[in-house]
């Protein structure tokens, strides 16, 4: 319901491609989120990241699920780079999603993002205080 009512406020008038997102957070809260597109394409932001930064600054960290829908008759996963923006915050969250004419479709964020990036997984340094990384450096 939050996700549909942001949908309708997307700002996408070079995609005329519409997309509303809304996160649970581990308390229950929902925030809601629409693509809103730029003159200069790759400035556009996707639902679903604005959906998180609208939960961040409401002081939201931990999500548990997040609702998806769109313009598009099929249900839309969340693109690449959302999936690791959702991962910082809800590393196996639900991801449901709902195309136009009412089809759902549900993934866990784990089985569309498997391998997850965390710095802290990776951010060893070495003795001269550089990052030498999992393999080290030559
Ligand atoms: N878009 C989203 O908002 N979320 C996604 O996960 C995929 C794509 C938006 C970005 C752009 O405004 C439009 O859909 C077409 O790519």
């Amino acid at each position: 319901m939050a996700a549909r009512r942001a949908m309708e406020r997307a700002y996408a008038p070079y995609s005329e491609f519409r997309v509303g997102a809304a996160v649970e957070t581990a308390e229950g809260e929902v925030h809601a989120g629409c693509n809103v597109e730029n003159a200069s394409f790759s400035v556009t932001m996707c639902a679903e990241r604005v959906a998180i930064g609208t939960a961040v600054a409401a002081g939201g960290r931990s999500l548990r699920r997040v609702y998806v829908c769109s313009t598009s008759v099929e249900p839309v996963p969340p693109c690449g780079v959302c999936r690791q923006a959702l991962a910082e915050f809800g590393p196996d969250l639900e991801v449901i999603s709902e195309g136009s004419s009412g089809q759902i479709r549900s993934w866990s964020l784990l089985e569309l993002l498997p391998a997850q990036f965390r710095l802290e997984e990776h951010a060893q340094a070495d003795e001269d205080g550089r990052n030498a990384g999992a393999e080290g450096r030559t």
